[in-house]
């Protein structure tokens, strides 16, 4: 179990959730936990989990709450999370949102901050269908917004194959906005009654929403 800080990035999908979870990473040393990647590689690897998962992540919808839990529950006993931990897609429902709240009290901790990204729907059509990731690292990558320095080639890695994903047609997308505003935007009034909830306007440029995080990550972290 984490020691501290127990970070939340709400947002729909587009917002910038992995982005700046992987920049936290970076800059405080904190372990970025998405359960989309989790639930990717559950896929990828053929699992249980990941086989009844496919469906419904092409289809732009919330796997379901005993499947989620379970893979973040065992992401979560890992040793590396004693440094801190920044939820990346997690969680998404208020059913996830009750189990995290008993999972760290039964370890007698709470949520430090849940942070709302706050973005404009259309634009995250755009924004999702533009990206792209390095197939060696991960890194993530933007046709119009994040350019690898040089053409064909990972900033990160040097890798030069780089890929998108299944659920990121602007159909499945929409789909996923509908999943978020009906199951998820809901969370936001759920962590504002913690007095946890931090909105941060995140239509600028990646490097200004860094540095607001940045902000708020010292700040409930001093
Ligand atoms: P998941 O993988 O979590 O996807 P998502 O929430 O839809 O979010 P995205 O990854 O699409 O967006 P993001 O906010 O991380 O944006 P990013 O930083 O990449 O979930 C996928 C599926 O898995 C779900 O649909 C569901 O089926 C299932 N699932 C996952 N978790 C679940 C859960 N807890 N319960 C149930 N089901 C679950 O940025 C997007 C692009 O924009 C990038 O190219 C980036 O470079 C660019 N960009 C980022 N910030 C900016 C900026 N400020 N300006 C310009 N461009 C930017």
């Amino acid at each position: 179990m984490p020691v501290a800080p127990v970070l939340i990035l709400l947002g729909p999908p587009g917002a910038g959730k992995g982005t700046q979870a992987r920049m936290l990473e970076e800059d405080f040393g904190l372990v970025q936990l998405s359960t989309g990647d989790l639930l990717r590689a559950a896929v990828a690897a053929g699992t249980e989990a990941g086989r009844k998962a496919k469906a419904v992540m092409e289809a732009g919808q919330l796997v379901s709450d005993d499947i989620v839990l379970a893979i973040l529950k065992d992401r979560m006993a890992a040793p590396d999370v004693a440094s801190g931990i920044i939820l990346d897609g997690f969680p998404r429902t208020a059913g996830q949102a009750a189990a995290l709240d008993t999972l760290l009290a039964d370890a007698g901790q709470r949520v430090t901050a849940a942070v709302s990204l706050e973005v404009d729907d259309e634009a995250m059509i755009a924004r999702v269908s533009g990206r792209y990731t390095c197939g060696t690292c991960g890194e993530g990558y933007h046709d119009q917004f994040k350019q690898p320095a040089k053409a064909g080639a990972c900033d990160k890695c040097g890798g030069t194959a780089f890929k998108r994903r299944a659920d990121d047609t602007a159909e499945t997308v929409r789909e996923r906005l509908n999943a978020y505003h009906a199951q998820t935007a809901p969370l936001i009034a759920h962590y504002d009654g913690q007095s946890v909830l931090e909105r941060v306007p995140a239509m600028g440029s990646i490097a200004s929403v860094r540095a607001m995080l940045a902000d708020i990550v010292g700040r409930v972290s001093a």
